[in-house]
């Protein structure tokens, strides 16, 4: 079932809201230029067009798996995957939530929840990348704030705050929280977790 608000509108519009190597700097993914050196696995639920996925996975030297329900979605981000060049990337249409993961638990260096955590079953998307991250490694969590006007997002009654992200965070357990969230302008915050055990 698609996640409720999970609607995309038209790609550039979509990508003109982010500066995404900022926003992967931002969360430590500024890994190695030499990729070789960063023999990782991330994930990223809900991917949509690959906004974040393709250019992360051009900094890793592991398989970003990339998720979607939407077969379109997925479609859109594996072209722009051949596109490129970029050979690491394994897109799958999947629905997290009747589905879970389908990965084996600790395999991912980190697990992307960007726009997306306005879930109904916010929690079970939390558990389900908590248990695919091995110990050490990074929940990330993008949203659209909630303070200031945005140009988008889900209404204010769903989208959660870093409080209520940073209280599900502790609902769900095994996760070491920021002391502070993230500012990525112009419209987003982010909370970048730990694994502990
Ligand atoms: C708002 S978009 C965010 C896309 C991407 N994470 C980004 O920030 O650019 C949310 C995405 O989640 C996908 N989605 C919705 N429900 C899902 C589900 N049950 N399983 C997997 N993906 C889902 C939608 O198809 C959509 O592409």
């Amino acid at each position: 079932m698609k996640i409720r608000e999970s609607g995309m509108p038209e790609q550039a519009y979509w990508e003109s809201f982010f500066d995404v190597p900022a926003i992967l700097d931002a969360f430590g993914f500024n890994l190695s230029p030499n990729r070789q050196s960063n023999p990782c696995d991330i994930v990223e639920v809900g991917c949509g067009y690959g906004t974040f996925a393709l250019p992360l996975a051009q900094r890793i030297h592991g398989v970003f798996h990339a998720l979607d329900v939407d077969s379109t979605m997925v479609r859109t981000t594996a072209r722009r995957a051949t596109e490129a060049g970029i050979k690491n990337l394994h897109t799958s249409v999947r629905d997290i939530l009747s589905d879970g993961f389908g990965l084996p638990p600790g395999s991912c260096a980190a697990a992307l929840l960007f726009n997306i955590l306005h879930a109904e079953a916010s929690l079970a998307l939390l558990r389900g990348a908590r248990d695919i991250i091995q110990p050490g490694g990074l929940l990330t969590v993008i949203h659209w704030r909630s303070d200031v006007p945005t140009p988008r997002g889900p209404p204010l009654s769903i989208r959660p705050t870093p409080v209520q992200v940073l209280d599900w965070a502790e609902q769900t357990g095994g996760l070491i929280p920021p002391a502070t969230p993230l500012d990525l302008p112009p419209w987003h915050y982010g909370l970048k977790f730990i694994r502990s055990t």
